[in-house]
């Protein structure tokens, strides 16, 4: 048994069109223990949301491999690996993807509906998580009647109602002020910590850091340094060890 939810050996990924060839993600070797909460950083075009793509299962490496749970996905054929996705794996993505016909908390149950693990206690957990991220109110909204954080809110509760061993999040707070992203951050952690999920999120905020386990941060597709206290990583905020961490024009 792997000791490990999320273990990635040599991941790569080399994007290609036309003559222009990118080396997205180059040989990256990660683990994630259960209830671990890591938080991804590192300038834009680094390589975060093709990492992050890969470990969701929805692209497909170029090179390496990928073991989740134990279980090398690679092996996997095109059905298996739906049905793993499905049951395994948690995401939000920047652009949440909710239906747009469908309200809060329809949009959280349809993740049980597809799990075909709806029933009455179940639904009481989606509106409970709903109540936990503090849309009340929202319940009953469709997406275009809520604010882009609050339907972010709803994402979150969606990828996390089916159980999912794995959490992945790109930049889950980046619609949301700064108490918002604190709360939300928090409940997340508690969330991974309590089930003892493995959960990955991508920020370019690191004041979002101090409720992480683990600070990776990855510089041109590569992993470039690992932070393993991040609790007083806001004692660096304003200062140049911060931007070298976080933004692109000082590295
Ligand atoms: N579909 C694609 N085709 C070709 N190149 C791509 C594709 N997607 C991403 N890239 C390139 O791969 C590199 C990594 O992109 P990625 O989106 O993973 O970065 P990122 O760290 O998430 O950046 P950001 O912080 O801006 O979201 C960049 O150079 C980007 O231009
Ligand atoms: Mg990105």
């Amino acid at each position: 048994m792997d000791r490990y939810i999320l273990n990635t050996i040599d991941l790569s990924k080399t994007y290609r069109s036309n003559e222009l060839v990118v080396h997205a993600v180059s040989k990256v070797s990660l683990q994630v223990k259960p209830g671990e909460f890591i938080a991804l950083v590192g300038p834009s075009g680094s390589g975060k949301t093709t990492m992050l793509a890969m470990l969701a299962t929805l692209l497909e490496s170029t090179s390496g491999h990928i073991y989740i749970d134990g279980e090398p996905f690679d092996d996997m054929n095109q059905k298996q690996r739906a049905k793993f996705r499905r049951e395994k794996i948690g995401f939000t993505f920047q652009d949440n993807n909710l239906v747009p016909y469908l309200t809060a908390i329809e949009n959280v149950e349809l993740m049980l509906r597809l799990n075909k693990i709806y029933s009455t206690s179940e639904a009481k957990r989606a509106k409970d998580l709903l109540l936990r991220l503090g849309l009340d109110e929202q319940i009953n909204s469709l997406p275009s009647q809520m604010s882009k954080g609050q339907q972010q809110r709803v994402a979150i509760a969606r990828s996390l109602i089916h159980d999912p061993r794995v959490v992945l999040a790109d930049e889950p707070t980046a619609s949301l002020d700064t108490q918002r992203a604190k709360q939300v951050v928090q409940i997340f952690s508690d969330l991974i910590h309590e089930e003892k999920r493995a959960g990955i999120m991508v920020t370019h905020d690191l004041r979002m850091c101090k409720y992480v386990d683990k600070v990776i941060q990855m510089v041109d597709g590569s992993i470039n340094r690992i932070i393993d206290e991040p609790a007083d990583i806001d004692v660096l905020a304003g200062t140049s060890e911060f931007d070298k961490l976080s933004t692109p024009a000082l590295l």
